[in-house]
């Protein structure tokens, strides 16, 4: 399981071998530039010794090849490093497309996991192996950090903010998770582990954990006892409030005359402060849902809204979503 390299955690993702391409190769050119000037030092310091107690040295000029040889190299050795870390820092840090969503929370002290099909766990997640997985996170109270080595991913949760990191494991098998922000008393015992399981496995995980609804089933259903339906008419008819058909992702343009992205921190931002980012043609009419919706709830709310969003028609996204596909249009209040 572990690494012939001492203090190498297990390579478990298709990133892993990347990064320790590279911290080979930084450790390699440490390791070979500090042999190499001490061995300089010692032989300089027995060449060069004072060998008489009246001894003047030899005036240098100065060589501007020289100078310019041990500039030029170092330059292209520290862009090397800038070069290969940026391309996997990139890598890392945009998730790919196709991926499988998991939110998690962060909270003093446990991780809670849910994914869109409704299941939730707490300091475990299964994970198909395989398939790339996008971890959209946030926390509750302070900043934790989601750390798991055998995958080389590290990322800060925020409260107030959602980060990302994405993974693909390559073989199934249970891997440690870290959280790798101090964060109070138990912050050492904040962890747990990632099960990643074949994919019929996986399946059959999944359907043994229904039970649950979907995260959009739980969302459309506080979106309707949160009263949000009053104003956001579901189908885009007009309302009080912008209509959520087909909103995620899109560009939306602000009162402002700015346009953004309504993506999930702009979604989230929205709902606790709605006056930051007014969408044009609206007045500043929503209250804030500050104190009102958790962020369980709120993960569930964006779900809701990206399962308007990613077809047009407004069928459930989630094969155990229950009812109704179509979410209902609530008549505006008059
Ligand atoms: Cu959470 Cu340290």
């Amino acid at each position: 399981m572990q690494s012939w390299v001492p203090f190498i955690p297990e390579s478990a993702s298709t990133q892993s071998g990347k990064v320790d391409a590279l911290y080979f190769y930084l450790s390699g050119v440490t390791i070979f530039f500090t042999l190499l000037i001490a061995l300089v030092i010692i032989f300089f310091v027995i060449r060069y010794r004072r060998r008489s107690p009246h001894e003047v040295p030899r005036p240098i000029a100065g060589s501007h090849k020289l100078e310019l040889l041990w500039s030029v190299i170092p330059f292209l050795i520290a862009m090397s490093f800038f070069v290969w870390g940026a391309q996997i820092f990139f890598a890392n840090s945009k998730p790919p497309k196709n991926a499988l969503e998991v939110y998690v929370v962060g909270k003093q002290w446990m991780w809670k996991f849910q994914h869109t099909t409704g299941q939730r766990e707490i300091n475990e997640l299964h994970v198909p192996v395989g398939r790339k997985i996008k971890l959209i996170m946030t926390t509750e109270d302070v900043i934790h950090d989601v750390f798991i080595p055998a995958f080389r991913i590290k990322a800060d949760v925020v409260p107030g903010k959602y980060t990302t990191e994405w993974f693909e494991a390559t073989k199934p098998g249970r891997y440690h998770l870290f959280c790798a922000e101090y964060c109070g008393m138990n912050h050492s015992g904040m962890g747990g582990w990632v099960v990643v399981m074949e994919p019929t496995e996986f399946d059959n995980w999944l359907s043994g954990n229904v039970g649950a609804q979907s995260a959009a089933t739980s969302g459309k259903q506080l979106f309707q006892t949160l009263g949000c339906a009053s104003c956001h008419g579901t189908s885009g008819e007009g309302g009080r409030g912008p209509a959520l058909l087909g909103v995620f992702n899109s560009q939306v343009q602000l009162a402002s005359g700015q346009t953004v992205r309504a993506d999930e921190s702009y979604i989230r931002e929205s709902i606790l402060n709605p006056q930051a980012k007014i969408v044009a043609g609206y007045g500043p009419i929503m209250p804030t849902f500050q104190g009102v919706v958790n962020e369980e709830q709120m993960v569930q709310l964006i779900a809701y809204i990206k399962s308007m969003g990613s077809n047009a028609a407004g069928a459930a996204v989630a094969p155990s979503a229950q009812g109704s596909p179509k979410p209902p249009v609530r008549e505006m209040p008059k």
